[in-house]
């Protein structure tokens, strides 16, 4: 297969880990004779520091002309410290995905069995772990009209959505609740905003579509709870934009490390992958960045494309890393020497070389590997 893939590695630690992630890409088009043709542009700070605008036009072009964009990760710490900046990185972001109409971020929540002991959470709990998180991406309190007082002293953000943008994402979310556990969680605050009655009178409306499918309706203060409680309950969640970012992230407790969840974010025409972290801009350059999340969203992409034996293979490499303790300090009590493109050599090794026959599998305990 041909793909033209459209590379933004962003800020902080996005450069590093997309660099292992394309590293992965490229193995896979070795091993099973694709074209991959990748083509960075810029996004976020270091767009503004080169050209003044965190999402430059060549970027959109850039992204419109890809079969699919593969996205690092953004923000700055200055910008974070100055409410006042008028140009925020994150523009870039919220930009790119309007720009592309990517309505629909699907973030896998999958507990590994070689991590259950990193998670804080207890592993009865979380052991089994598998949710597919729905989130709407372009709507919300995201994207409504904003305020801010001529004295500075009042401001306002709106979440508005209309039926149209709850429809879209629910019908692919109940599409994929049927293929799994046949389960769905709408979240909201149905009990105090408006907009979450329509989100609830929709999927309502939706949910007589899908008779195979049990729908469930949590208020989003009660689903934070209950998805450190009991997150096995969850098959697929649907919610609106924030709550979908803040569910997602405190999600990552039951995985063991932000640094291992990806996502792929959808629409009818574009689709892009990304790590759910952010820029972690303290970290970046110092090898300690976990490229896992990026990754798993290049597997993501594969997948997108019909890939899938490839996408499963770039899963075992990441499960093999993981099992050999091949991670950075986020994960590992074992070794204290493994950076971010370690884990990305052992993984594209692995791909060249998935055979138990792979000296790298059992000389990493002998410290002579060829990659450690
Ligand atoms: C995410 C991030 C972004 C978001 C930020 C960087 C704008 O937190 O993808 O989860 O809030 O959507
Ligand atoms: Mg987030």
């Amino acid at each position: 297969m041909k793909l033209n893939i459209a590379v933004l590695p962003g800020d902080g630690i996005g450069p590093e880990v997309t660099a292992q992630a394309l590293k992965v890409l490229k193995a896979i088009a070795m091993e099973f004779n694709h074209v991959f043709t990748f083509k960075t542009a810029l996004l976020g700070a270091s767009a503004i520091e080169q050209t003044g605008n965190p999402l430059p036009e060549e970027t959109i072009d850039c992204c419109e002309k890809a079969d699919a964009i593969l996205f690092g990760a953004i923000g700055n710490t200055s910008y974070d410290l100055d409410p006042n900046a008028k140009i925020r990185p994150e523009q870039g972001l919220l930009g790119i995905r309007k720009a592309l109409g990517l309505y629909t971020n699907i973030r896998p929540i999958i507990s590994y069995e070689d991590l259950l002991n990193k998670s804080s959470l207890k592993v009865k709990q979380i052991k089994d772990t598998n949710i597919l998180i729905y989130r709407e991406l372009t709507g919300g309190i995201y994207f409504g009209k904003r305020t801010l007082s001529e004295n500075g002293n009042t401001a306002s953000d709106t979440c508005e959505y209309n039926r149209f943008e709850i429809e879209r994402i629910a019908h692919l979310a109940f599409k994929s609740a049927q293929s799994r556990k046949q389960k769905l969680t709408l979240v909201d605050k149905a009990n105090v905003l408006e907009s979450s009655r329509l989100w609830r009178r929709v999927v309502q409306e939706i949910a007589l579509q899908y008779p195979k499918v049990e729908t469930h309706y949590m208020y989003i203060d009660n689903a934070a709870m209950q998805l450190i409680i009991n997150p096995k309950q969850f098959d697929v969640i649907l919610t609106e934009n924030m709550f979908g970012d803040i569910l997602s992230e405190e999600a990552s407790v039951i995985v063991g490390s932000i640094g291992l969840l990806a996502s792929a974010s959808i629409g009818d025409k574009h689709a892009m992958f990304e790590p759910i972290h952010g820029a972690y801009s303290k970290a970046a350059n110092k090898g300690i960045a976990n490229p896992i999340a990026s990754i798993l969203s290049a597997a993501m992409l594969l997948d997108h494309f019909g890939l899938n034996d490839e996408a499963a293979l770039v899963r075992e490499g990441v499960d093999k890393s993981l099992k050999l303790h091949i991670t950075t300090p986020d994960l590992n009590t074992k070794y204290d020497n493994i950076t971010t493109t370690k884990v990305g050599d052992f993984i594209e090794d692995f791909i060249h070389n998935p055979d138990e026959t792979n000296l790298n599998f059992t000389n990493i305990h002998l410290g002579q590997s060829t990659i450690i």
